[in-house]
């Protein structure tokens, strides 16, 4: 069993990105720049709205925070995201979802220009992902890619079940999975016999989360586990995959924390210098 390492292979992919960035504004450009939206004070999108300011820090990001209170109203930050939208000093614009449930979340990604939406959840980039054209990577998933790239996994032919159907993770992942030529089953709450098809899988992709629901008794030997749950449970953080009977199977294994978590801001940055790249003609 191999464990990846995300929290290396994130910090490799950031390297990259903060290299880039260098070289760019070397000669006399601004840095790139994401303007990122907390609407209330959950505080775990509060510790992700940290995380990512810390990241843009590392990598020679300018980000500006716009924390709002939860009773904001929708009006407000639409207005918000607009001025952003205008503002031709802002490359990325992320909304950090879920918002509380005055506002409507299809609206806010809605109103987020396309050209700006780093996150890749408006409904123009997420045509562009199914047609194979993508100008933005879907955070989480595409940092799913980067770590069976970096594993020497082939996806080609493989059979690639993902269990979870969000907007977020499950759909764009197999959407990326079927661009790399895998075969792609997506299963969610409603499959029947859930284990006669992750049991079939050479990759499994687990992004449902629902704590340790997936059983080493449920997964093929010398399978490709990825977990993007990240669940607590009393004071512990864990996966969708119960890890140590998945562990025993796998030939590779993310761990949960420090697999897939630190790879969705990686692809973030990455995002934010593809839309700068694109302000300014680059490449
Ligand atoms: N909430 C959970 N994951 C994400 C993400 O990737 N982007 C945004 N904006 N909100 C999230």
């Amino acid at each position: 069993m191999n464990l990846i390492d995300g929290k290396a292979i994130s910090a490799k992919c950031k390297a990259e990105t903060a290299e880039e960035i260098k070289s760019i504004t070397a000669s006399g450009l601004r840095a790139p720049c994401l303007a990122v939206i907390l609407v209330g004070d959950d505080p775990a999108s509060a510790v992700y709205v940290r995380n990512k300011k810390r990241a843009c820090e590392a990598v020679g990001i300018t980000s500006l925070e716009y924390l709002l209170s939860a009773d904001e109203t929708e009006e407000k930050l639409l207005e918000l995201i607009d001025f952003l939208n205008k503002d031709e000093s802002v490359d990325g614009i992320l909304v950090q979802m879920p918002v509380p449930k005055h506002i409507d979340p299809d609206k806010v990604i809605e109103a987020i220009h396309p050209d700006k939406d780093v996150d890749a959840f408006h409904a123009y980039n997420v045509g562009k992902l199914f047609t194979g054209a993508p100008r933005f990577q879907p955070c989480t998933p595409a940092g799913v890619m980067r770590l069976l790239k970096e594993s020497n996994v082939e996806v080609s032919g493989k059979n690639c079940v993902v269990v979870g159907r969000s907007n977020i993770v499950g759909k764009p992942m197999g959407a990326l999975l079927l661009a790399e030529n895998g075969t792609v089953t997506i299963c969610h709450s409603r499959t029947k016999d859930l284990a006669s098809f992750t049991r079939n899988a050479d990759i499994l992709i687990a992004a449902v989360g629902k704590p340790q629901m997936i059983t080493g008794d449920m997964v093929k030997e010398g399978s490709v586990l990825i977990d993007v749950g990240i669940n607590r449970v009393g004071d512990k953080l864990v996966g969708d995959l119960d890890f140590d009977t998945c562990a025993e199977k796998a030939s590779y294994i993310t761990p949960v924390p420090g697999g897939v978590g630190p790879m969705t801001i990686a692809i973030l940055m990455q995002n934010t210098l593809t839309s700068y790249k694109m302000r300014f003609n680059l490449d």
